[in-house]
């Protein structure tokens, strides 16, 4: 390299680098000037060529000049940085200050915080729960409950038969849970509630097809009316208050004996009289009774040695009463006006 020529070349490098309009240019004009395969490695390189006098003065030009591009880069590799960073803080900027998207947020349905209560007392007073399948067996479902075939009782709980499975049907209660509970503990005592749906050939004001119940279900050995009585009081008394007037009247279901149904005093015209009590002071809450002893022997015991009893209440039934609704229809109807009324109302 001859002498003089530091100088053009750092002129040639100034200018590249003037030119490089950004960070990539940039580079590329480092790797280009500084780099192992640059003119200024390769006329460091070449020194040792030159005559002797000449080689301290080119050095310290050759290093002064790379230090200098180095400093130059250095410096438009920084602030071009820089500009990149705030030119996106800009583009990316997120507005803090814009309204959110609002979710709507769900909350449990009147029929599943009724049945949640009914679950939570019967819990407390001690039953566990169990279930069984809505497709059933017409034996489980009537048989085995001492309903025969040709059973009035069989006409009052109609329901949908499966075309092409003989033998099974939606099943019209909860009591088939009963046997099936039963089969699974004797000779074990046992006390469980069953939750569920059920199907009927009913549709009106106070009827749907589809509803649910919860059966219960204690057999044992010793097991009396009076045991009846006071846990269905006190179910009676957790749910509707200690104050509501009860009473056990003598009824009829053919899988218990005697039978029973509760009443509570109705809550919407205290006991005076109205529509939804039809008059008469009272609502029915539960069928109940003593457990046939046909029944204790389709499940397994000894009707000679184990009794027991058994009841059985519609859940839509009790979320009307409970939370003063007249009509059925609207647990169905998905109406959000309805249905957000509860919201919060209980856990
Ligand atoms: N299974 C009866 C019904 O659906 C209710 C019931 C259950 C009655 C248990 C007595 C004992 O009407």
């Amino acid at each position: 390299m001859a002498a003089g020529s530091v100088g053009e070349l750092r002129r040639q490098a100034l200018e590249a680098i003037d030119a490089a309009m950004d960070l990539e240019a940039v580079q590329a004009a480092r790797t280009t000037w500084l780099g192992r395969k640059g003119p200024i490695v390769d006329a460091l390189r070449s020194i040792k060529d030159r005559p002797p006098e000449e080689r301290r003065d080119l050095g310290l030009e050759l290093n002064r000049l790379r230090d200098e591009l180095e400093a130059i880069l250095s410096e438009r590799e920084g602030s071009l940085e820089e500009e990149n960073l705030r030119r996106r803080l800009v583009d990316e900027r997120v507005d803090v200050t814009l309204p959110g998207r609002p979710r709507a947020i769900g909350g449990p349905h009147p029929l599943r915080m009724a049945e949640a209560e009914l679950v939570r007392v019967l819990r407390k007073i001690g039953f566990s729960i169990v279930e069984g399948p809505e497709v059933e067996s017409e034996y489980l479902n009537f048989e085995a409950l001492n309903i025969p075939e040709d059973h009035p009782a069989r006409e009052m709980q109609d329901t949908f038969y499966l075309r092409d499975l003989p033998g099974l049907l939606l099943r019209t209660h909860t009591s088939p849970v009963q046997v099936r509970a039963m089969r699974a503990s004797a000779p074990n005592p046992l006390r469980v509630i069953c939750p569920g749906r059920v199907y009927r050939r009913d549709d009106d004001v106070t009827h749907s097809p589809v509803f649910h119940q919860i059966e219960g279900l204690a057999v044992g050995e010793g097991i009396g009316m009076h045991h009846l009585k006071a846990t269905l009081y006190e179910f009676a008394r957790q749910l509707f208050g200690a104050d509501v007037p009860l009473r056990l009247r003598p009824s009829y279901f053919p899988f218990t004996e005697p039978s029973t149904e509760l009443d509570v005093g109705c809550p919407f015209c205290h006991g005076q009289g109205c529509r939804v009590c039809k008059g008469s002071g009272w609502i029915e809450v539960l069928g109940s009774g003593m457990v046939h002893p046909h029944v204790l022997r389709e499940g397994g015991y000894d009707p000679e040695r184990f009794t027991g009893f058994a009841f059985g209440l519609g859940i839509e039934r009790t979320a009307m009463l409970r939370y003063g609704i007249d009509d059925v229809r609207l647990l169905y109807l998905g109406d959000l006006r309805f249905l957000t009324q509860f919201q919060g109302s209980e856990a």
